[in-house]
């Protein structure tokens, strides 16, 4: 379909990237990017009005996305160069567009395109030994100044590397290296760094990537003292566990990366947590989510080591002030003799209310209104605590207490 409109307008297109190289690997991928040699805007905005979806243009990068009413969403780009010097005789002249185009890109494996045009509709474009890469399960840069030209692009080999069981290439090891010694990553965007350090603990084997993050220096470039150690790995462990429970449990996933994040900086200092977030450059609402989770988990964390025993409903208070993910990482932090309370707080207590309501209260003509909240939180920690799990037991404790 898209190669019909091409073939209309008389631009060429292509599906690039990710896509094609998770269709080589027999692997899902719904990020569908487009490259058109042409107009990307214009294509794109052709393509929405003939299928009933809307076009959203960003004029300066020659770009525009493709949104269909279910949500679906199509990437559409510009090719980079739109014409190169090459002479007119050349064999690849009709290629040489989105040939510099797939040339910019990160790694030869995500630098395959696959025609789209009608007449050579799903022709594969491999000019930098692509799928000879996804075959020798190899990582490689596509020139020497790969990194330098985006330093985001080690982290981006390690988040590849360890989702595909890939090794980085010899040559592509040297240029890491090299970039890491250059101190490159000072100009990265602090958003880019909080991404791709977000997609690596996305990551299944999250785990293997800290550790090649470790062995490449990495963790450096977050903060000086972020460290990956045994200890830090058994607490990922501990998380892992724990994670594993609660989708067998609940069936549903919490947010992977907060709570893997959480663990990660546990140990670090307050200070150096704000400095990472700083970092970061989130927007307001972001930065302040992220730095009350890992501040909470702190706060926690030494409290509850202090406190050792506690009632159920004590507990039960102080978890559910946290987000789930956050609760997650403190469960896996503070050890064995907090496992059954963890399990219990959020399998039971957490969905704990009371058996009587406001109306009780005012049938009851307690004084003053302003209490009732109180009071009720106290029947509810009173019933989590075992003491009255009925109404009628319920209704004499309110009572009682209002007396007082
Ligand atoms: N790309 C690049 N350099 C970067 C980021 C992206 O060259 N620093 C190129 C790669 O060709 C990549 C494409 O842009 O395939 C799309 O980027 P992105 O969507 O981030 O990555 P995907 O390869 O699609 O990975 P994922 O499967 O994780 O979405």
């Amino acid at each position: 379909d898209v190669g019909a409109m091409a073939d209309e307008l008389g631009f060429k297109c292509y599906l690039v990237g990710g896509v094609v190289r998770d269709i080589l690997l027999r692997k899902t991928n719904e990020d569908i990017d487009i490259v058109v040699e042409g107009s990307a805007p214009e294509f794109a905005k052709s393509f929405a009005d003939r299928h009933g979806a809307r076009a959203a243009v960003h004029a300066k990068f020659k770009t525009a996305v493709v949104i269909f009413p279910d949500g679906f969403r199509v990437d559409f780009a510009t090719s980079r160069t739109e014409y190169y010097h090459f002479p007119a005789s050349a064999p690849m002249v009709e290629d040489a567009s989105i040939k510099n185009d797939l040339f910019r890109r990160d790694f030869s494996i995500n630098a395959m395109a696959v025609k789209l045009n009608k007449r050579e509709f799903g022709t594969l474009l491999d000019f930098f030994g692509g799928q000879r890469d996804l075959q020798d399960k190899k990582i490689r840069v596509l020139h020497s100044l790969s990194f330098v030209d985006d330093p985001s692009r080690a982290l981006r080999a390690v988040r590849f590397a360890v989702r595909f069981d890939f090794m980085i290439g010899p040559h592509t090891d040297r240029l890491f290296r090299h970039a890491v010694n250059l101190d490159l990553f000072e100009r990265v965007q602090g958003q880019r760094m909080f991404l791709e350090l977000k997609y690596i603990l996305s990551e299944k084997n999250y785990k293997k990537a800290l550790r090649m993050m470790r062995k490449y220096d990495l963790l450096k470039f977050f903060h000086k003292d972020l460290r990956l150690d045994e200890r830090k790995e058994a607490q990922f462990d501990s998380l892992e566990m724990i994670l594993d429970w609660y989708r067998f449990q609940f069936d549903e996933e919490p947010e992977l990366y907060i709570a893997r994040m959480a663990v990660l900086f546990s140990d670090l200092e307050k200070s150096a947590v704000k400095d990472i977030l700083e970092r970061f450059q989130l927007d307001e609402h972001k930065t302040l989510e992220h730095s009350e989770c890992f501040k909470q988990v702190k706060d926690s964390l030494a409290w509850l080591k202090r406190s050792k025993k506690m009632p159920n409903s004590v507990f039960t208070r102080h978890m559910s002030r946290m987000a789930t993910p956050c609760a997650l990482a403190v469960s896996a932090l503070v050890g064995e003799i907090f496992e059954k309370q963890v399990k219990d707080y959020f399998s039971v207590y957490r969905y704990v209310k009371p058996d009587i309501g406001g109306n009780d209260l005012l049938a009851m003509k307690i004084e003053p209104k302003t209490e009732y909240s109180n009071l009720l939180s106290a029947v509810k920690d009173a019933k989590i605590d075992g003491k009255c799990t009925d109404r009628e037991s319920q209704l004499r404790f309110v009572a009682e207490l209002a007396l007082k």
